[in-house]
């Protein structure tokens, strides 16, 4: 999330008050598009170059319950008092680890392949992993074929699940609480579900879905974070079902400029219920999600091709939803490869009712001379969006949306997911440990040219210019160095010679 995103939006609101953003004075005529009878969106992911196979996914898609391949049949079970660490370190690839109720007290590590960790729910009574506010982070994945399912993880400073470049992975039925900067959080995989999960009480995300492909969010409760479900440079992504309250920001799908994968695009909102976003933001002073207006239903930042459909989308004080671009986000530098506008953003119908009651004073006086709902408003566009439409476009309150055409589709019921049977495995080169070491656990909190979590990586590089061992040693036992900033977690689990590479890598960026 982009830090000065108020500011970028206040400007904006003072563009507004010069009238400089009204798409339109004058009434159109209301064209009523009916959702049940019209055309389906043609648009979205399609399996690479066979279209039977993409036809056969759509079809089949509504049992593609599972992407992580068959279950193993070795099972091995930790009681309470256990380590299941130490069950995961011995148990070979292809094990599935069946966890008690109790309370565990560590960080899991899986750095192999075909592992399921399964909590086993006794009378309500879950497998709890407590950090006691000590511990960085519960479950931190690499292995493919990964799934997490039923724990209880509360009291992390870091993440609760992060996934370090897994494809094929499962995300579901876990209950996260307090648990750090971000609850889910798959960085860089492909094929992942992310489903009926319960999310609270988190810094930046609760769940964050970062450089990924064809990821499934589905069924997840999220509430009392800074932003709710947040898709950030990823591809073919559909979120539905979800029910996503009292956080600061509800639904985002943007892109973060200075991380090394440039694009959102091909994103689905969908039927979700997005409700009474208006918490405090209580991101870290100065952090990139700190900039996020308290009462914002969906953010769409710099994303392609998003649709938003059938959502219910009520009570936000700044706005039902904001689409913007990076150039009204001010404090952020634009990335010359990153296009910096939402291309084709097609608004389908939603219930909305009861946003931007608390939009600042100018914005509202405009909104009364143009008798546009007393001062109430549900769309704000802001920053061009080429390419865009919305169908039944009389039913919101808009600002800015005069240019977007009427949808020729009216629903996306011909997309089920775009979830694929299963993937490869992403075979990682020794000669690229660094490389994907950076993308799957630095770029979640290190940016280029900006601050992010972290400082930029530009500042890194001057700091260590000739001096990637001091690099490869800081990130093993950070110590705390600036007073802005949060603490950096150990990286000690990451072996000297990843270290060293991470280091030259990271000297070598230049983007
Ligand atoms: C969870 C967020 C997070 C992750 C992940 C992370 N960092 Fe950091 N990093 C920080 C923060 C916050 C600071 C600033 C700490 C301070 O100044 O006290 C920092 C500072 C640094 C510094 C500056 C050290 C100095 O001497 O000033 C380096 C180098 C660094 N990180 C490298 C890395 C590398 C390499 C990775 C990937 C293995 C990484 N970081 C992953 C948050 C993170």
């Amino acid at each position: 999330m982009k830090k000065g995103l108020l500011f970028g939006l206040l400007a904006a609101a003072v563009a507004f008050g010069a009238g400089a953003y009204f798409g339109r004075s004058t009434k159109q005529d209301v064209v009523i598009s009916s959702s049940t009878s019209g055309a389906s969106y043609g648009g979205g992911f399609k399996a690479e170059g066979d279209n039977a196979q993409a036809s056969k996914t759509a079809a089949t898609s509504d049992v593609l319950r599972s992407v992580a391949g068959p279950a193993p049949t070795n099972v091995v079970m930790v009681k309470d008092g256990e380590s299941i660490q130490a069950a995961v370190k011995a148990a070979p690839a292809g094990t599935i680890i069946r966890v008690m109720p109790g309370t565990y007290h560590e960080t899991v590590y899986i750095d192999k392949d075909d592992i399921r960790i399964i909590g086993v729910i006794e009378e309500g009574r879950r497998a709890v992993l407590d950090g006691q506010k000590k511990l960085n982070d519960a479950i931190l994945y690499s292995g493919n074929n990964f799934v997490v399912e039923n724990l209880e993880i509360r009291g992390y400073k870091g993440n609760g699940v992060m996934g370090q470049a897994g494809n094929n992975f499962e995300i579901r039925n876990n209950i996260i609480t307090d648990s750090g900067v971000y609850g889910i959080f798959p960085q860089l995989g492909q094929n992942g579900i992310v489903e009926y999960n319960i999310v609270s009480g988190i810094a930046d995300a609760a769940i964050y879905i970062g450089m990924s492909d064809n990821i499934h969010v589905a069924h997840n409760e999220v509430f009392d974070s800074v932003a709710g479900i947040e898709v950030e440079n990823c591809r073919h992504v559909i979120v539905e079902h979800n029910y996503v309250h009292n956080n600061t920001g509800g639904l985002l799908a943007f892109v973060t400029p200075g991380l090394p994968i440039k694009t959102t695009v091909d994103v689905i909102f969908r039927n979700n219920f997005v409700v009474g976003n208006n918490h405090v933001n209580f991101g870290a002073p100065g952090s990139t999600v700190s900039g996020i207006p308290a009462g914002t239903g969906m953010l769409v930042m710099a994303a392609d091709d998003v649709v938003i459909e059938g959502n219910i989308v009520s009570d936000h004080k700044t706005a039902g939803i904001i689409i913007t671009d990076h150039a009204h986000a001010q404090n952020i530098t634009a990335d010359p490869e990153s296009d910096p506008n939402s291309d084709r953003v097609k608004i389908l119908d939603n219930v909305m009712l009861k946003n931007g009651y608390d939009m600042i004073p100018e914005v509202r006086a405009v909104l009364l001379s143009e008798a546009k709902g007393g001062g109430a408003i549900d769309i704000v566009r802001v920053g061009p969006s080429p390419g865009s439409c919305i169908i039944n476009r009389h039913q919101y309150v808009t600002a800015g949306l005069g240019d977007f055409a009427d949808c020729d589709f009216t629903n996306t019921a011909g997309i089920s997911t775009y979830l694929l049977p299963s993937v490869p495995p992403r075979k990682i080169d020794p000669a690229d440990r660094g490389k994907v070491a950076y993308l799957g656990i630095c770029s979640g909190c290190h940016i280029y040219n900006g601050r992010m979590i972290g400082p930029p990586v530009q500042v890194i590089q001057a700091l260590y210019l000739d001096n990637p061992q001091g690099l490869a040693d800081y990130i093993a036992k950070p110590v705390k160095k600036r007073s802005d900033y949060p603490e950096m977690p150990p990286q000690d689990y990451l072996d000297p010679q990843t270290r060293i590479e991470l280091a030259k890598n990271m000297h070598d960026l230049n983007n």
